[in-house]
C-alpha cells in the first residue's frame, strides 16, 4: 500500500497516546512518502520520523494507492489549495473519495464542500494558477514577472521588495562601471523580483538566488529563462554553506518576519558568510526597531534608508 501524504508537517504526523505521550501517526505505518513545498519542512519531518519527504513544486508522480492533503485557510492559500487538489485529481484519475483520497481539513465544513465541489464539480477543467505581472525601478522598463501559487506575494510585487529592489539598483548604479561583474546574492528570492530588477538595471551583475520553497524556486528559474537573465538558483534553507563562500560583492534578503527575526539571523548569518571584507547587506523591514539592533549584533554599523514607507538597513562587512 503506497501513500502519499500532502500537506502535513513534522508536528502534524504524531498522535496523543496514553496520558497524553505524543507518539507517531497511524498514517506512518506502511510506505509513506510526505510531500511538502518547502524544504525546511522536509528536513524537519526526516529529523522527526522515520520516512520518506520529498521537496519539490509538484507531487510525485506515484502511482500512489491513497492519498491524504491536509489543509485549510490557516494552512495554505485558498488557490494554493485549489492547485495541489487539482494536481492530487489528476493523480487519482478524478476519484476523490475514500479510499483512494482523503481530505484533512481545518476550518468550516462549507469551505471544505465547496473546495472538494470546485474540482470534482467541474472534472474536465484545467485551471492554470500562475500569475504574470509586471515591476519595475526608476528609470528602466518593467520586467514581467511570472509567479505561481505558494510564492510569496503571489500575483503581485510586494512593496518591501521593491523598495529593496529601488535603493539596492540606485546605490550599484551610481558605482558606475565598478558595477561591472560584482557578485550579488538574492536570499529568499521568491519568484526573482529582488535579483531580475537589480540585474535588469545594473549590467553584468553575477546573479545567485536562495529560497526555501520548491514553487519560488521553479518560478525564479522560469523568470531567468523568460528574461534572459541568466542565475544560479538554489533551493535551501540554511544559506547552502558550499556557495556561501565569502565570495559576494553584495547581499539583499527580505526576509520573512513570522517568527520574530528567527528566519532573518539565518538570512543574517549567511550574510556575513557569504560577503567578501567590503561587501554590502541590504535588508527590508517595514519598521526599522526591531531588525535594527539584530543586525548590529552581525555587522558593526547599520544605516537606515527609507523607501516606499519601509526601512532599507545597510552594513558593510569589515574583515
Ligand atoms: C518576504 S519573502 C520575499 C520574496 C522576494 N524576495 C520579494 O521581496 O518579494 C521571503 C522569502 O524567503 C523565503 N525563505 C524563508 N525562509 C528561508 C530560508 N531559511 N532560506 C531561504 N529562503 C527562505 C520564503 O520562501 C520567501 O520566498
Amino acid at each position: 500500500m503506497k501513500r502519499l501524504l500532502v500537506g502535513y508537517r513534522a508536528q502534524d504526523l504524531f498522535v496523543k497516546g496514553r496520558r497524553g505521550a505524543k507518539q507517531p501517526s497511524p498514517l506512518l505505518d506502511g510506505e509513506v512518502t510526505c510531500h511538502v513545498l518547502d524544504i525546511y519542512h522536509r528536513h524537519a519531518i526526516e529529523k522527526t520520523h522515520h520516512v520518506k519527504a520529498v521537496c519539490s513544486a509538484h507531487l510525485p508522480e506515484g502511482p500512489w494507492d491513497e492519498i491524504y492533503f491536509k489543509t485549510g485557510p490557516k494552512l495554505m492559500s485558498g488557490e494554493l489549495s485549489l492547485d495541489m487538489l487539482q494536481e492530487i485529481s489528476r493523480l487519482t484519475g478524478g476519484d476523490l473519495r475514500p479510499p483512494r483520497f482523503h481530505l484533512e481539513f481545518e476550518g468550516k465544513e462549507r469551505d471544505r464542500n465547496a473546495l472538494l465541489e470546485k474540482i470534482v464539480g467541474d472534472p474536465g477543467r484545467v485551471r492554470d494558477f500562475s500569475s504574470t505581472w509586471r515591476a519595475s525601478v526608476p528609470g528602466c522598463e518593467p520586467i514581467e514577472l511570472t509567479s505561481l501559487p505558494g510564492c510569496f506575494c503571489h500575483r503581485r510585487a510586494d512593496d518591501g521588495g521593491l523598495a529593496l529592489a529601488e535603493v539596492v539598483s540606485r546605490e550599484l548604479s551610481a558605482r558606475g562601471d565598478a558595477a561591472e561583474g560584482l557578485e550579488f546574492l538574492d536570499m529568499g528570492c521568491g519568484c526573482g523580483l529582488v535579483g531580475f530588477l537589480v540585474a535588469s538595471a545594473v549590467k553584468g551583475v553575477g546573479l545567485v538566488m536562495v529560497d526555501s520553497h520548491s514553487r519560488a524556486v521553479e518560478a525564479a528559474n522560469l523568470n531567468s529563462k523568460r528574461l534572459g537573465i541568466p542565475a544560479e538558483i538554489i533551493l535551501s534553507d540554511n544559506g547552502t554553506p558550499a556557495r556561501m563562500d565569502g565570495s559576494f560583492d553584495v547581499f539583499a534578503g527580505n526576509p520573512p518576519y513570522y517568527s520574530d527575526y528567527r528566519i532573518a539571523e539565518v538570512f543574517l548569518e549567511t550574510a556575513v558568510r557569504a560577503l567578501k571584507p567590503g561587501g554590502t547587506c541590504y535588508t527590508v523591514v517595514k519598521n526599522d526597531a526591531g531588525l535594527k539592533p539584530v543586525q548590529e549584533r552581525y555587522f558593526p554599523s547599520v544605516e537606515v534608508v527609507r523607501r516606499r514607507g519601509y526601512c532599507v538597513l545597510k552594513s558593510v562587512k569589515t574583515a
